[in-house]
């Protein structure tokens, strides 16, 4: 289950009905699929697809996104540190930013200009719309283990446009899983940012 935490404030959400209607505020999408009673999160791209199509021809038809795909990185993905940078600094998508997380965890940041930055815990289960123009970036936690379904209205428009006076960088890029860690006690060479 998705949970909230504004840095700036202190501000945790974890309740279901108070996160979903903080993210509303934000327009950023938020569902609970569900998990192993559908399929196993390690199936093949091919199944998982199969087994989530209800809820993906629903996100098709209710944004206009026309292709889906899985992806992954575990520690051993080629090039992950430098995935990690980039992911790591604030950006926008000329589109919607959609993903399912089917196993692992990570934190969104967002930053909506004219409020606080804002992180968004996700794992497992839980879907999440990054609407298109908003200023993101996202870090992996230590395991370094995430697998997605993506939706794309144009994967070949899945650019990262790099903000100018970016913000991560006052940000502690921290993944503190399911419980609030503070930034100090972690270790970033685990997170591999060292
Ligand atoms: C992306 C995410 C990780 O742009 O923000 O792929
Ligand atoms: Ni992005």
């Amino acid at each position: 289950m998705a949970w909230i935490r504004i840095d700036q404030t202190g501000t945790e959400l974890k309740d279901e009905s108070e996160v979903r209607a903080f993210l509303d505020r934000y327009n950023i999408r938020y569902e609970r699929w569900p998990l192993e009673d559908r399929v196993s999160p390690d199936a093949s791209p091919e199944e998982i697809l199969e087994a989530y199509a209800p809820e993906i021809e629903r996100l098709k038809e209710a944004g206009g996104y026309t292709t889906a795909d899985v992806v992954a990185i575990t520690p051993e993905t080629p090039g992950l540190k430098e995935l990690i940078v980039k992911f790591g600094q604030e950006h926008t998508h000329s589109e919607d930013e959609i993903r399912f997380t089917l196993q692992g965890s990570g934190v969104f940041y967002i930053n909506p200009e004219t409020d606080p930055v804002f992180a968004i815990y996700v794992e497992a289960g839980d879907l999440l719309g990054v609407p298109a123009g908003a200023r993101h970036w996202f870090l992996l936690c230590e395991d370094h283990h995430i697998r997605c379904i993506r939706l794309f209205q144009d994967p070949s428009g899945w650019i990262a446009h790099y903000v100018d006076h970016p913000t991560h960088s006052t940000f502690m890029p921290v993944c503190w899983g399911p419980q609030y860690v503070p930034p100090e006690t972690i270790d970033r060479k685990k997170l591999s940012l060292e």
